[in-house]
């Protein structure tokens, strides 16, 4: 079987939700996602409108790194969250944003799908899938949150670049048959509204035990990359009121734990420890 184009009807006609995708954009190609979901949010898109493209040109990766966008294949995409209590949390929309997607992946394609904090999608250790979190704000009021995300469907592993093909897989490499990316991008419509519900009712510590359960990262050794320009090694040992990584590490001699926000997150050696 190939891989069957994105259709907006086809992708309309299996949601379940009030407002995520309801108002959808497809394209056949696109700079990025995310920047025209940017534009959009800025002319007067509602929250809950869905970009989807069959191509990226300039796929945009966290740290600015380029993300790897071959068409027709997978699945890239942006969706504009506008609602104020989602801006008081919004340390909380990766995260969730990553249980929507790895829910929606395993059940519809049969994959066990983990995740990497804060944002990563792994199939055994390889990344599947990526997030990109971008907000804007006016003055000092936060408007518009555009949650991008990319997941591997249907490439084969020639259709990523000879440096990445150790490191990235998709769900067609994964199970080797090819998946229906309109039922799969309905599916994680459906499943990021009900999340972004539970941020948006506050029911953080559900959240966190789910994301304790599907996270790759807790009880490995790590090797953390702050945004500040500090590399910190040590165990990931937990996830945070806030949702922040936890890491046990030594300082001045001194047992010490971290609380990481925002940093490059590597795993480096082997499960070492049970989980909490
Ligand atoms: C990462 O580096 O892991 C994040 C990758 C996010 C890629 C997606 S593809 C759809 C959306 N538009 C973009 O330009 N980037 C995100």
């Amino acid at each position: 079987m190939q891989s069957v184009p994105l259709k907006a009807e086809t992708i309309r006609h299996r949601l379940t939700t009030r407002r995520l995708g309801r108002s959808l954009h497809l394209f056949e190609e696109l700079a990025s996602t995310n920047a025209t979901a940017f534009t959009l949010a800025g002319s007067g898109a509602t929250h809950g409108t869905a970009v989807l493209a069959e191509t990226q040109t300039a796929g945009k990766g966290r740290l600015g790194r380029h993300w790897i966008s071959p068409p027709h294949l997978n699945l890239y995409c942006s969706v504009i969250l506008k609602e104020p209590t989602i801006s008081r949390h919004v340390s909380w929309i990766p995260l969730v944003t990553g249980l929507a997607l790895a829910e929606a992946t395993r059940r519809y394609c049969d994959i066990e799908i983990s995740l990497k904090w804060p944002n990563d999608l792994l199939y055994v250790e390889k990344k599947i899938g990526g997030i990109l979190c971008e907000s804007s704000s006016q003055g000092s009021r936060f408007s518009t949150c555009i949650v991008g995300f990319g997941v591997n469907v249907n490439c084969r592993e020639t259709d990523f670049p000879e440096e990445l093909r150790s490191l990235a897989t998709s769900c067609l490499q994964a199970t080797r048959q090819c998946h229906d990316r309109n039922g799969l991008i309905a599916d994680m419509f459906n499943q990021l509204e009900s999340w972004y519900d539970c941020v948006e009712t506050e029911q953080f510590e559900h959240v966190r035990k789910s994301y304790v359960a599907s996270c790759a990262t807790l009880g490995r050794k790590v090797q953390v990359a702050c945004v500040e320009g500090e590399t910190i090694h040590g165990t990931a040992i937990d996830i945070g009121k806030d949702g922040a990584l936890l890491v046990a590490t030594v300082r001045k001699g001194q047992p010490h734990t971290m609380e990481i926000r925002s940093a490059d997150v590597q795993h480096l050696r082997q499960l070492i420890l049970p989980l909490p």
